[in-house]
């Protein structure tokens, strides 16, 4: 039976802890008998016999779990096999996050996460804690939502070469641009929109000014290329200058402007609006996300999908689950 703890319960922890219960038979079909043996919020946690749907519901109706057993203290009573680590990101510190994962590390348990922070700050301090004391981590979940980029390249493209990798990683920018291309809007007037559909956040300053893309980039050059780089290497410009008098020239000669997050083998690392032919299959539109990965023996390979949201996310989580402890891998 693996016990999963899970930490942090909004968005995404609620919608793995959903897809668990929906796809059971799926996944234990795959990695036999699981559950939930924990799980933490900022400032509540439930632990013991309780059911995914109970602690859902609780959560709703009281807007916390039932206890008060804080999240260092859940992992220093180790009564898991893996820890799900959904808190929010902060590209800077990599806190809080960072510090569980370290944590949970070092007790020789695995982890899942979803945050981009921890991998941001100490992407291959985190990579030789796990080695060094015989655990995993599995990061899928942070770079492209539901789109299997990171285990694509490692599996899938095994033995290649990867030569450059460019993307459309941050679904809020793209969604802007998508509208301001089509509608001849101006900036403001498109992100206020977005802002009261739920699509752009009352801050929009990670999305809109690069910074969500460049953690992506960050995670992508140093799992893919095996660098050793870090946020401040990355060039970001954002794209709250973009007017719709360069949509307009740029659509007239066969173009579009679109955030561009891009990664090479000779240690580019930059994200900046970008002209894309409108044949391009980079030119996509809406909240989506895409990757063109190019390489040596198979060529030019090309992922697109959702990047974001509680059951894509959710996707990635349960894929690091499935490689951690499938195929009976765990007793
Ligand atoms: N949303 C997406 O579509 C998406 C997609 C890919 C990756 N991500 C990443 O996944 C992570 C979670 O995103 P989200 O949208 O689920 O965020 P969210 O809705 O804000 O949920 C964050 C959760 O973490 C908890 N939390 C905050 N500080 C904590 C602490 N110090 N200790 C323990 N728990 C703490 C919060 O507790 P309370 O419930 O008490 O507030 C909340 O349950 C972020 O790092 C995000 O960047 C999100």
């Amino acid at each position: 039976m693996i016990r999963i703890a899970l930490i942090g319960f909004g968005t995404v922890g609620r919608g793995f802890a959903k897809a668990l219960a929906e796809n059971r038979e799926i996944i234990e079909k795959k990695i036999g008998k699981f559950r939930i043996s924990a799980i933490c919020d900022s400032k509540s946690s439930i632990t013991g016999d309780f059911t995914i749907e109970e602690a859902l519901r609780y959560k709703l109706e009281k807007g916390r779990l039932p206890e008060s057993i804080g999240v260092e203290e859940i992992i220093e009573q180790g009564a898991f096999d893996v820890i799900v680590e959904t808190t929010p990101t902060d590209v800077f510190s990599g806190e809080p996050g960072l510090g569980y994962i370290k944590k949970v590390l070092l007790s020789g348990r695995d982890v899942i996460t979803s945050n981009k922070g921890p991998l941001v700050v100490a992407y291959h301090e985190l990579i030789k804690l796990a080695e060094k004391h015989n655990a995993r981590i599995g990061f899928e979940a942070t770079v492209g939502g539901a789109m299997p980029v990171i285990k694509m390249i490692r599996d899938g493209l095994a033995g290649n070469r990867v030569k450059r990798i460019r993307g459309i990683l941050n679904g809020t920018t793209n969604y802007i641009l998508s509208r301001m291309e089509k509608e001849k809007a101006p900036y403001p007037q498109i992100l206020s929109e977005a802002q009261e559909l739920g699509i752009a956040e009352a801050d929009p300053s990670y999305d809109v000014d690069g910074i969500d893309a460049g953690a992506k980039l960050v995670i992508l050059a140093n799992s893919v290329f095996g660098k050793d780089v870090r946020f401040e290497d990355v060039s970001i410009r954002g794209i709250t200058r973009i007017t719709p008098e360069a949509f307009e020239i740029a659509v007239e000669k066969g173009y579009t402007i679109r955030l561009i997050a891009e990664a090479d083998e000779n240690g580019k690392l930059e994200v900046s609006p970008r002209l894309v032919k409108l044949t391009n299959p980079l030119a996509i539109y809406g909240t989506l996300n895409a990757v063109l990965i190019e390489t040596d023996l198979a060529g030019e390979v090309f992922v697109i999908g959702r990047g974001a949201g509680e059951k894509e996310t959710a996707s990635a989580l349960i894929s690091d689950l499935v490689d951690f402890y499938g195929n009976g891998s765990f007793d």
